[in-house]
């Protein structure tokens, strides 16, 4: 009964816009169909409201599911969206930055802890990266402990690697509830020529570590019968004598780029080398390749990337201006635009080896993010003082971001 009142009300309205239209033939033709009760527009209508309510169950279900199963099943996953590109965004105001106070934190070296160095200006500190098209889930610091338990996580690379290691170990430390039980495994401390550093993590068995090795390559002495200024080489099919140190771990971090300059290299007498002869006109650049082509084939042969998640970390950005860039002017706030000097064919150049690699990797394609952060450099508060530094980041700061997209990228590939 009620169906058929509904038919009448409509088919009436409907009849009523067909006469409208004024078009005899169509209204006739109308009113001869809906003035029939029942049949077609009764099924019509029951089919609708069925599809409806069908529809609307769904909805109710798929969201009961995400907000109280999906949480329990990936927690900090939320808001990680498939096919987002983590790296593509940018530096949004945040108050509830920074993650960890560096001057609580014994593995930030003196010379990254800018505010301890005189930096007054705070700003710097509340920022956080914001893909453009998701978010990065925040560093949940009791579940990532839990997920570390009996794990190794190594770092390999120069001293952008040494502050992500620092970084790491701070934001991980804001949730431990005895300090002194992390420490460093050999009772070193942290300097800019230490090799290796190791601190453990008691209460959770594991621990993060870092090794120095600026090429990766082995750099080592030149083949007889050499040019006299050649003093040392950087051996280009052949890795690191540390290499072997670097396997057995389950999260493997590396970056290299900054040493592969005439200045750290040829001034001081370093050439390249590969196999037994000397290749003193070789570009950088062509040096560079070669030697993470020698890097890629490691992987594959020694690493086992089942266990291991394997990254490498992009080219930092530097912030240095004036006659020979001699000049550090660290800002206020980040720049709307990218700046500063990326070196943009070494990233290209790392995400050409890897993407022809053929075992699993993530490349930290961090360069563009740091590029707008001309305000987060070390600048005048160094230690020692009097040295300027538009390279490095004060902690906390930038390399805590790399530190959320390692984890970020391990959420994506279902780490547990
Ligand atoms: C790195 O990320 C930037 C910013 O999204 C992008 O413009 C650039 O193409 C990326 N580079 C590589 C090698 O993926
Ligand atoms: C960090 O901790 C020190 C020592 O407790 C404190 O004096 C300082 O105000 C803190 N800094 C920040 C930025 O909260
Ligand atoms: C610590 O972790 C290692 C694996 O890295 C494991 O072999 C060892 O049994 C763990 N120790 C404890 C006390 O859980
Ligand atoms: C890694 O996993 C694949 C597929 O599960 C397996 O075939 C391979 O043997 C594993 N490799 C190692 C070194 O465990």
């Amino acid at each position: 009964m009620a169906s058929a009142g509904l038919s009448r009300s409509v088919s009436a309205r409907f009849s009523y816009r067909s006469l409208n239209l004024n078009s005899p033939r169509v209204s006739s033709a109308a009113h001869r169909k809906w003035m029939v009760p029942g049949s077609f527009f009764n099924a019509l209508v029951l089919v609708f409201f069925f599809v409806s309510l069908v529809l609307v169950l769904c909805c109710i279900l798929y969201l009961y599911w995400f907000r109280y199963l999906a949480r329990g099943l990936v927690p900090s996953f939320n808001g990680v969206v498939e096919g987002c590109d983590v790296f593509d965004g940018s530096w949004v105001r945040d108050e509830t930055f920074p993650l960890y106070n560096s001057s609580l934190c014994p593995f930030v070296e003196r010379g990254f802890n800018c505010l301890a160095n005189g930096r007054e200006d705070r700003e710097y500190l509340q920022w956080r990266w914001k893909p453009r098209l998701c978010e990065i889930p925040r560093f949940d610091v009791r579940d990532m402990l839990q997920r570390l338990r009996g794990k190794r996580i190594v770092f390999v690379g120069d001293s952008m690697s040494r502050t992500q290691w620092e970084s790491l170990i701070c934001l991980l430390m804001t949730g431990v509830e005895d300090p002194k039980g992390v420490y460093e495994v050999n009772g070193n401390s942290i300097s800019k020529t230490i090799q290796f550093l190791s601190v453990q993590f008691r209460s959770f068995n594991f621990t993060v570590e870092f090794f120095r090795s600026v090429f990766l390559v082995q750099q080592g002495l030149p083949p007889r019968n050499g040019p006299k200024r050649v003093k040392m080489t950087l051996k280009l099919d052949k890795m690191d004598f540390m290499n072997q140190r670097w396997v057995d771990s389950d999260i493997l971090i590396f970056n290299s780029g900054h040493w592969w300059t005439p200045t750290k290299l040829f001034d001081v007498g370093c050439y390249f080398q590969v196999g037994g002869s000397l290749k003193l006109g070789m570009p950088i650049t062509s040096a560079f390749r070669l030697a993470l082509e020698t890097w890629a084939s490691w992987v594959e042969s020694m690493v086992n990337t089942n266990r291991t998640h394997v990254f490498f970390r992009t080219f930092e950005p530097s912030h240095w201006s004036g006659l020979g860039q001699k000049t550090c002017e660290v800002t206020k706030k980040p720049t709307i635009e990218a700046e500063g000097n990326i070196r943009s064919e070494f990233t290209d150049i790392i995400a050409e080896v890897a993407a022809k690699v053929k075992f699993p990797m993530t490349v930290l394609n961090v360069t563009m993010m740091g590029a707008y952060r001309s305000d987060a450099h070390i600048g005048t508060w160094s230690h020692p003082a009097s040295i300027l530094d538009c390279s490095h980041w004060c902690l906390p700061g930038v390399p805590d971001s790399w530190n959320e997209l390692v984890f970020a990228s391990l959420f994506r590939e279902g780490w547990r």
